[in-house]
């Protein structure tokens, strides 16, 4: 329920807006005057505060002002005389709802503190998901402890307070897009916005207008002006996503904003300031779309101010455990499997395989798996065949280097383990990944003697 102060120097007046609100279900307090609303403030938040104009010994301005130092979010609505505009207007200016004028009649008055506490509620609401959006990309959330995700993660945090252009270059989900989105939350434009074009899913045509916005009239089918995506971004970051694949005249276009900080929307000549952070990425090698021309050498050269490289997943393999880890405890955080754990056998195969889909396709491969397995480790019958395959066919090339059968890799392993575990059965066999009888049967096939 929401919490409205109200304040008037008119006891009349106040008792009745107050019955008023509190049969719409409002929690109503009242106050008499600007100082002792300010006293009520320090105790407790309302989410709305509606004032009275013209009080002593504060007016209805003054009281506003002083409750937006103390709690910006509180919403104001303040009610004029009528014919005192501008003291309305006035109010606006300095953060009030909105104004409304006496006389006035109940809906009018209810309907307005409806909307002034829905947009309370829907600030909130934005307020939260950016709390959970900064959690999710601080980058204590970005995994890996591989030297190279480490030498990404030193650099992302010395260049994120700065206002440098960023090149993140690195195959496809290699998490490119969430290093950008690190790079802004960790930036002093964390609380603007985090604008995001992917030029490879526009045309042609259409990029322009897009990024810079563009007056009615600039062309055909151009009925109103638009703003483009560098105002949408003013004062927070701007992620071109796939670079390369940006049109040759809108690339001049943004040569000219990392020039002089200005843009033209389409159709005008009057330059716009705009204060926006380029982050850019591409999964290509831009070097050689440089040599085939697609992409312009300054531009690059301008963009590429500090280039971060995501190295494939199967270069840092280091991470893929705690990768792995990581996913299996988010899908167990919401509550959507029972599985804690994966074998060392299951951990093998994904170590060793390839990941030409990067991050992404292990998140993919732990999220099938999570949904399809059984019990509460993950074993590598809950691994997609294609990996398993590749497993084999590892396995085969390290044999044949060792030049020894797959059997006797086998038994190397196995009492590799049960010396570990000094012959411990069943902590061998969870080392190994299978079941003790399996581990048992293993033993019999290889006459090996169980020692006690
Ligand atoms: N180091 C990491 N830690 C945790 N999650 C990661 C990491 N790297 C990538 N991911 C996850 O993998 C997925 C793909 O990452 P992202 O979208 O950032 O990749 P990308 O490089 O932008 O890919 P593309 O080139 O295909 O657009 C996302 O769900 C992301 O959260
Ligand atoms: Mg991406």
């Amino acid at each position: 329920m929401a919490d409205v102060l109200l304040v008037d120097d008119e006891k009349s007046v106040r008792s009745t807006l107050a019955i008023m609100l509190s049969k719409s279900g409002y929690n109503v307090v009242e106050a008499g005057n600007g100082p002792e609303a300010l006293g009520m403030m320090k105790e407790q938040f309302y989410d709305l505060m509606i004032t009275d104009l013209k009080m002593e010994p504060m007016t209805g301005l003054e009281l506003l002002k002083k409750t937006k130092d103390v709690n910006p979010t509180t919403e104001v609505i303040l009610m004029t005389a009528f014919g005192t505009v501008e003291s309305g207007v006035e109010a606006m200016k300095l953060g009030a709802y909105d104004y409304i004028q006496k006389p006035f009649e109940k809906d009018e008055f209810l309907l307005l503190v409806e909307k002034a506490l829905e947009r309370k509620a829907l600030i909130s609401e934005v307020e939260q998901l950016q709390n959970e959006l900064r959690e999710k990309y601080s980058f204590e959330n970005i995994i890996g402890n591989s030297n190279e995700m480490m030498e990404v993660l030193s650099m992302v945090s010395k260049v994120a307070k700065t206002e440098s252009t960023v090149l993140i270059t690195g195959a496809s989900g290699t998490g490119k897009e969430l290093i950008a989105k690190a790079l802004h939350v960790n930036s002093r434009r964390k609380n603007r916005s985090f604008v995001t074009i992917n030029c490879g899913a526009l045309p042609e045509n259409l990029q322009e207008s897009e990024l810079f916005g563009h007056v009615r009239g600039a062309f055909t089918g151009a009925m109103r002006d638009k703003r483009g995506l560098f105002q949408e971004a003013n004062g927070g970051t701007l992620f071109l996503d796939e670079i390369g694949e940006m049109a040759p005249p809108t690339q001049v276009k943004l040569l000219r904003f990392l020039q002089d900080g200005e843009i033209r929307r389409v159709g005008e000549n009057e330059p716009i300031h705009v204060d926006v952070r380029l982050i850019a990425a591409t999964n290509k090698d831009l070097e050689q779309q440089i040599s085939e021309e697609k992409i312009r050498e300054d531009l690059f050269y301008r963009l590429n101010v500090i280039p971060i490289h995501l190295p494939p997943l199967r270069e840092r393999r280091d991470d893929i455990a705690l990768l792995v880890k990581h996913f299996l405890n988010h899908h167990h955080s919401k509550g959507n499997t029972k599985i804690t754990d994966i074998s060392a056998e299951a951990m093998e195969i994904l170590t060793n395989y390839e990941w030409t889909g990067n991050v992404r396709e292990l998140e993919n491969v732990i999220e099938r798996a999570v949904v399809l397995a059984a019990g509460s480790v993950l074993g590598p019958e809950d691994m997609p065949p294609s990996l398993r395959k590749a497993k084999t066919a590892n396995s085969d090339s390290e044999m044949s280097l060792d030049g020894r059968t797959l059997d006797e890799l086998e038994k190397h392993y196995i009492l590799k383990a049960l010396d570990t575990h000094d012959w411990n059965q069943k902590k061998a066999s969870k080392l190994l990944g299978i079941s003790t009888t399996t581990l048992w049967r293993k033993l019999k096939s290889y006459g090996i003697e169980p020692k006690k």
